[in-house]
């Protein structure tokens, strides 16, 4: 296998290459075969071959499969919401942690029935998980109903990779070719009409220890200033009014470029457009979160008051171990600078518990951090340790001791999110409406400009729009209120 993550000497050096009009013209003419043979399917049955993709990973995962699902509409599939009736099926796998790849395999392994089925369905694995040499060589081996396995570099040749399998009936298994690519002008079918992911870079160079995300996303390369704006221009002109620009480290955009602007001008900029919209960005990592781009976001028109800002932990010692550059005093001083310019600001988080060597000082120095930061919420996570990554071979804690520190940290944070919404009682705040929500069937729900939920008296007609709403109760998770 050539160059891929394991045992790899990493050469940060590597240039972005955006794809070249060649190779976009190449894979057109595949997207055009593989329509030419669902045509004529078509014109057979009376009916369409359907292709159903399924996303298990973050936000660049979801933005990933509406490109796949753009190009597989393009390659004259209809879409479908239910693996059994599928000709096609994309497996989009995460491998943050150990229960996100078990999950990718467990599906990947209940899709055998439909192929018994089915022998024409043709069965792909793609994203994070399949960016891994030791995961790739099991799915090879282990499952092999699995047609085509291609990794997150190599998105943009889904149309060749389905081709080559239509046209030769071999399995096509690609995700050893790392590229460090842009994909632009890819079709897209989004999941939403009126909120939009928009990629402002790929990969990510921060390795941080217990992370998998460098080694299956590879370097970082940021999209031209001028992409990302336009195809925020488009959005907005096509009605979408909640935007988030993507990144593993999104702030440190532009560095890769050698370009004259950072992430702060790139928000000014898009923030020009005129419109009824809202931007947001992650993640930022505390090391690029600048005074710059602080003050960009507080003077901004349509840049949401709202930082992802993760911590991972509040103790030095285990900071320095997770290799995240920076120490708790220069965290909490940009959580204080945020304050302090954008007062009405939404703060969230990510915390690890149970790194490698975290003692009982260090899990209370995490603690009291979270009184200190006073997040409004935080997405909390067990570590898992992951193969290839420097923290996998350091000194683990315990599992019953990871678990009870958890529900600790959960009890604490979950008593600050309560204080915090208490504070929102009687404010009116901007939400924007998603109509039905999905746990509680016949509550209407949105988001406030922080991602907060709030239920309202609404109706499925104001999915979509910006409502006014006058919050009359908080809980820990939720806000609820009446329109104004
Ligand atoms: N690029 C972002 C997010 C990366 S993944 C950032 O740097 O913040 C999202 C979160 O998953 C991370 O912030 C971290 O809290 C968590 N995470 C990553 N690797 C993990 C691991 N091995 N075990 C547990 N949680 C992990
Ligand atoms: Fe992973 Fe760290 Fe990169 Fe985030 S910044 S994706 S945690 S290596
Ligand atoms: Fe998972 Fe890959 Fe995202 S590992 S969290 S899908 S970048």
């Amino acid at each position: 296998m050539r160059n891929n993550t394991y045992n790899r000497k990493v050469d940060m050096s590597t240039k972005t290459v955006e794809i070249s009009l060649l190779e976009k013209e190449e894979q057109n003419g595949y997207m055009a075969a593989v329509r030419a043979h669902n045509d004529a399917f078509a014109e057979r049955n009376g009916f369409r071959r359907t292709a159903f993709v399924l996303t298990l990973g973050c936000q660049q995962n979801e933005s990933d499969s509406e490109k796949i699902s753009g190009m597989a509409q393009a390659m004259g599939y209809d879409l479908t919401d239910t693996p059994d009736d599928a000709y096609l099926i994309v497996v989009n796998t995460c491998a943050i942690r150990e229960h996100a790849e078990k999950r990718a395999l467990s599906l990947v392994g209940q899709y055998k029935h439909v192929k018994a089925k089915r022998p024409e369905t043709i069965i792909a694995v793609c994203g994070c998980m399949t960016a891994q040499e030791h995961r790739v060589k099991q799915l090879k081996n282990s499952y092999p109903y699995v047609d085509i396995l291609f990794g997150t570099s190599q998105l943009h040749r889904f149309p060749e990779f389905l081709a080559e399998k239509i046209a030769k009936g071999k399995r096509v298994l690609r995700s050893d070719e790392p590229e460090n690519t842009v994909p632009e002008d890819m079709p897209v079918r989004r999941e939403s009409n009126y909120r939009a992911w928009v990629s402002a870079m790929y990969g990510c160079n921060n390795f941080c220890s217990y992370c998998i995300v460098p080694y299956v996303r590879g370097r970082e390369r940021s999209r031209r200033k001028e992409q990302i704006v336009k195809e925020v221009r488009e959005l907005v002109a096509q009605g979408y009014n909640d935007i988030t620009l993507l990144g593993q480290n999104v702030n440190s955009y532009g560095k890769d470029l050698g370009a004259d602007y950072d992430f702060a001008d790139l928000l000014a900029e898009i923030d020009k457009i005129e419109g009824d919209y809202l931007l947001h960005f992650m993640t930022s990592h505390p090391k690029d979160a600048t005074h710059k781009l602080i003050d960009v976001m507080a003077q901004g028109t349509h840049i949401a008051h709202h930082f992802h800002l993760p911590m991972q932990s509040g103790s030095d010692a285990v900071l320095k171990a997770m290799n995240r550059r920076y120490d708790f005093a220069r965290y909490v001083s940009i959580v204080d600078y945020i304050r302090e310019k954008m007062p009405d600001a939404t703060i969230t988080s990510d915390i690890i518990v149970g790194f490698p060597g975290e003692t009982e000082e260090d899990f209370e120095a995490t603690l009291t951090a979270l009184g200190r930061a006073r997040f409004d919420m935080v997405y909390s996570f067990i570590y898992s340790p992951r193969k290839g990554t420097p923290a996998a071979e350091m000194e683990q804690v315990p599992d019953e001791i990871k678990s009870a520190r958890f529900e600790r940290l959960l009890d604490r944070q979950n008593e600050i999110s309560l204080e915090n919404n208490k504070k929102l009682e009687g404010q009116t705040l901007r939400v924007l409406c998603d109509g039905k929500s999905k746990n509680k069937s016949e509550a209407i729900n949105g988001r406030t400009d922080g991602g907060r939920i709030v239920f309202f008296n609404g109706d499925e007609s104001m999915t979509g729009k910006f409502i006014n709403v006058k919050i009359t109760r908080s809980e820990t998770f939720a806000l609820y209120g009446e329109i104004i």
